[in-house]
């Protein structure tokens, strides 16, 4: 399902761009909030399917991470260049076009994504001593980089911590200075996944008195945006009465028409106890609901377990566990991004009418102008925006029918 939404997604763009319309579908961006060490950066990076993220013990992200994915269609059809100029804005904050996350595995190999990454990696490590200029299939760039092209995602990791030290010192200070990151790759949605320091109480070392203030209005600044979904962490081990993310997003989201609540950690929870009261909507409902996950631990991230262990280990712990096996396939990190897909796709199915729409009346405007002027000259445009408009209503077919066959994903 994921391939099928990138694959949908392309040929929406591609049809856009044979008329020279700015990809006009803005999707949704989604926002990760919880305290501190709460697992939001291993659920993030769980998503996207890489291992490039800061993720430990205390406070590690003190900055906001603006997380742009990027679809490419082909390193042999499109110069990145180009594709970024065709797909995206100038703003690296914006939230442009999207894509929906996480293909954990290929299509032909059911291969995972950084087994993947690390070939196609080593492939280009190869071939940059011959002054080959071949482009990298899958890359990232920041934004206070310009032109650098990070192949290796550990390197990406190791310049965030450079760069957020650089701003705020080595200590625990903080900073809403937001660290913009674009990964470019032909497997991921062109969409906007934002990473944020942890809600705390107390400050420590040279942090400010007021620090749970700048945090929170560091946050809110962020999932205020009517755009934004926001992915409530708490972790399985904590109350979830006192869930931060959770009061959090209740103040800006009241409906919780966009916030999905995140238990991560179940893997610590004390021998007999379970969420299951919590999944079931009995402690504190929210309309999207819950998804529960295993991430890597501590001594997973310094014995350098890979994603698709972790996932194969997630996998085994919900469906041999007596209270999640008879609904394992409603836990774990592939059903989160799952969840994600769906809004994604209701948004898109939501906002194509009105598109459709507003090409329809540009269309007959261009006609009747066209008409008046006599000037056949412009035949070519009419008929390209014609077949604009039969992909674009195709399209809206295939969404409904998409939609319409996985609407049992979509619980209460
Ligand atoms: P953040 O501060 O909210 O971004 O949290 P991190 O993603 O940095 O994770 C904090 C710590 O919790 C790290 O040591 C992770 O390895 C650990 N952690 C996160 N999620 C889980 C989980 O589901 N199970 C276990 N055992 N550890 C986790
Ligand atoms: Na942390
Ligand atoms: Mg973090």
């Amino acid at each position: 399902m994921d391939a099928s939404l990138i694959k949908t997604i392309n040929k929406l763009q591609d049809a856009f761009s044979t008329v020279g319309v700015h990809n006009p579908i803005d999707l949704p961006q989604i926002v990760v909030i919880g305290s501190q060490s709460s697992g939001k950066s291993s659920v993030l990076e769980n998503i996207v399917g890489r291992d490039f993220l800061p993720r430990g013990s205390g406070i590690v992200t003190r900055r906001p991470l603006v997380l742009q994915l990027i679809n490419r269609t082909s390193s042999a059809t499109a110069s990145p260049t180009a594709s970024t100029q065709r797909r995206d804005p100038h703003s690296v904050t914006s939230s442009g076009s999207n894509e929906s996350p996480p293909n954990y595995s290929d299509d032909e190999t059911g291969k995972p994504h950084d087994d993947q990454f690390h070939r196609i990696a080593s492939r280009n490590a190869k071939k940059e001593p011959n002054g080959d200029k071949k482009e990298p299939e899958e890359w990232g760039e920041f934004l206070h980089q310009p032109g650098v092209k990070y192949t290796d995602f550990n390197l990406i990791r190791e310049e965030i911590v450079r760069d957020t030290e650089l701003k705020t010192g080595k200590n625990a200070g903080i900073s809403p200075l937001p660290i913009n990151l674009r990964i470019y790759s032909p497997n991921v949605l062109t969409l906007t996944l934002v990473d944020l320091p942890g809600l705390t109480r107390l400050p420590v070392g040279d942090q400010p008195k007021d620090i749970e203030r700048q945090i929170k209005d560091m946050i809110v600044k962020y999932i205020t945006k009517p755009n934004a979904i926001i992915l409530a962490v708490t972790s399985a081990n904590t109350d979830l009465a006192n869930s931060d993310g959770l009061k959090l997003a209740r103040e800006v989201d009241p409906e919780g028409a966009r916030t999905i609540g995140v238990l991560t950690k179940i893997d610590l929870m004390d021998p007999g106890t379970d969420v299951v009261d919590i999944l079931a909507g009995r402690i504190i409902p929210l309309r999207l609901g819950y998804v529960p996950v295993v991430n890597r631990g501590q001594r997973d991230i310094d014995t350098k377990k890979t994603i698709t262990r972790s996932l194969e280990g997630e996998r085994s712990f919900f469906e041999n566990h007596s209270a999640y096996k008879s609904k394992a396939q409603y836990c774990g990190t592939p059903y989160l991004s799952r969840r994600l897909n769906m809004i994604l796709m209701h948004h898109i199915r939501n906002t194509l009418p009105e598109i459709k729409a507003k090409i329809q009346a540009a269309l007959v405007k261009y006609q009747v102008e066209l008409a008046g002027l006599g000037d056949m000259l412009g035949e070519g445009n009419v008929g390209q925006a014609n077949i604009v408009l039969n992909i674009i209503t195709e399209f809206c077919n295939e969404f409904r029918t998409i939609i319409d066959g996985n609407s049992t994903d979509l619980t209460s």
